[in-house]
């Protein structure tokens, strides 16, 4: 196989409507998808937040982003990072879920409205989740 020419999306948003059965109700259909459609990546979230991980074929995630941003489970999806890659960090997981943890970010970053978070502190705690995941 040729190396894949992927792309890597991060975005946040904040959710509506927040509890177990949401949330396993998209993961359900995330896993589903994902796997149909070459997607893989990583879902943090918290009552206030999810912060989600794509990476896939670009068209792939193109399409899955267009569809996550109209979903009316959460409000205000922003994107915080658009790349291409040439490895996944979660080639194993179609849609790997974890809980939002103390060691991620500061209170402060998270406590601002528009969410300080750096584009490096971004990636450092996806790299950090997917070297507990491997
Ligand atoms: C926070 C959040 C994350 C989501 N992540 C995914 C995902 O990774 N893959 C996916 O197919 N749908 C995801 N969805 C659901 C999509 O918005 C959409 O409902 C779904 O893809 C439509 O699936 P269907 O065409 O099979 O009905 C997510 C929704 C939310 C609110």
């Amino acid at each position: 196989m040729g190396a894949e020419l992927l792309q890597r999306t991060i975005y946040r948003s904040r959710p509506f409507g927040f509890d177990s059965a949401i949330l396993d109700n998209i993961l359900l259909f995330s896993r589903r998808n994902n796997e149909r459609d070459g997607i893989t990546g990583a879902l943090i979230c918290r009552h206030e937040i999810y912060l989600q991980l794509l990476e896939g074929p670009k068209d792939k995630v193109d399409a899955l982003f267009n569809r996550i941003s109209f979903d009316d489970r959460h409000l205000e999806v922003a994107l915080l990072l658009s790349e291409d890659c040439s490895e996944r960090l979660f080639p194993r997981w179609s849609m790997k879920h974890d809980p939002l943890q103390p060691w991620m970010w500061t209170r402060t970053e998270m406590e601002s409205d528009g969410f300080l978070i750096s584009r490096d502190s971004i990636m450092t705690v996806f790299e950090g989740l997917a070297s507990e995941a491997s």
